[in-house]
């Protein structure tokens, strides 16, 4: 049931390969997440083509918002205001989200609210965990960013650490290429890894330069390449899952310990994680266990809302529609937008 009273905002994410739509209610209460994924196309490729990701997206929009709103059981009239991620992500695939939220407002005059696509992967904890509010620490790994993140209130962020060059999930996509699994790598190598030994093979933990919460996974990937190559050269045969098990334990060490260092030393009480390699059952397990050994609440969605989806666009949308943040007909998809910036 929802009333006048109620702020329902209608979500929309395109900025990679998932079209989605979803109807939030007052921030927290998910009336339904429609996601139309790509991924079988882009297998094809190995990887996301952009030109066919921007088609996809508008041949599928209209209908992802239409069941978006059915499944919601509401109407347009119904809705408060309209979010949509506008960067980053790649360029022609935002913009269809933005130029059809902007089509939308304007049409039925509603206000429409610019999002940042990594403020909806955070704010994605908001929807199963009521009780979670700013101030917390947030790891944000995904497919394009792998960010230590300070949140300060809700649209308030400070980015604490980062990656210098690979991000978590471009490492996981690139290392299960290598090893065979294809693409979307992540959950193949998730997956192959449960069947194998995490301390078979030692790859490298690298530590970068003057900040100790940045990260750096392009080693940790030639690593793997040149273990690869050496087995080839060797004749030896390749263990897939060990391989899969030791990239993954090195991964998730680094994760936790960068996380667990900046929890301690800002003195946090709460952790999050989100983004798609939030996910990953082992990553969700080390944190659970170092949090619990620290006495740290440990917060993460669940897996549907650590992969790109609508309804954490949403719920970001209504903490920055209730700040009073609205955007015009300018709006305009920004490919490298940084976190905090408007
Ligand atoms: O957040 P997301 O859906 O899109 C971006 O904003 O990038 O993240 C996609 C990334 C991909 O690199 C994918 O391989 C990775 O998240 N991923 C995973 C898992 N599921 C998705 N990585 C590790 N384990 C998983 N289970
Ligand atoms: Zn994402």
């Amino acid at each position: 049931m929802t009333d006048q009273k109620d702020v329902l905002i209608l979500g929309i994410e395109s900025s990679c390969d998932e079209t989605a739509a979803s109807v939030v209610k007052n921030g927290r209460e998910v009336l339904s997440n429609v996601i139309s994924s790509q991924i079988d196309l882009h297998t094809l490729y190995g990887g996301v083509v952009p030109e066919i990701a921007s088609r996809k997206h508008v041949e599928r929009i209209n209908q992802v918002i239409d069941q978006a709103l059915q499944e919601a059981n509401v109407t347009f009239d119904d809705i408060t205001a309209i979010a949509v991620t506008y960067g980053p992500g790649l360029v022609g695939a935002l913009l269809v989200g933005v130029a059809h939220a902007k089509a939308l407002a304007f049409a039925l005059g509603k206000p429409l609210v610019g999002v940042h696509h990594i403020e909806g992967h955070i704010s994605a904890n908001y929807i199963e965990h009521k009780e979670l509010e700013p101030p917390f620490a947030c790891l944000v790994v995904s497919g394009g960013h792998t960010h230590l993140v300070v949140v300060k209130d809700y649209g308030k962020y400070e980015i604490v650490g980062k990656t210098c060059d690979d991000a978590a999930g471009e490492a996981f996509d690139k290392v299960a290429r290598a090893i065979g699994l294809g693409y979307p790598g992540g959950p193949k190598i998730d997956r192959v890894a449960k069947e194998g030994n995490p301390q078979a093979i030692a790859f490298p933990r690298a530590k970068v330069g003057d900040n100790v919460y940045d990260f750096s996974f392009s080693g940790l990937k030639s690593a793997v390449l040149n273990y690869l190559n050496s087995c080839e050269m060797k004749g030896e045969e390749i263990n897939t899952p060990d391989v899969a098990a030791s990239f993954q334990k090195a991964v998730t060490d680094v994760l936790v310990d960068h996380a667990m260092r900046a929890v301690e030393e800002y003195g946090f009480t709460k952790l999050a994680i989100a983004g798609g390699v939030a996910s990953n059952s082992a990553l969700r397990a080390a944190f659970e266990s170092a949090c619990e050994e620290k006495k740290i609440a440990f917060y993460r969605p669940s897996p549907v809302y650590c992969t790109d989806n609508a309804a954490m666009i949403a719920v970001a949308g209504y903490y920055e529609y209730m700040a009073g943040v609205r955007s015009d007909y300018t709006l305009n998809a920004v490919p490298n937008l940084k976190l905090g910036e408007r």
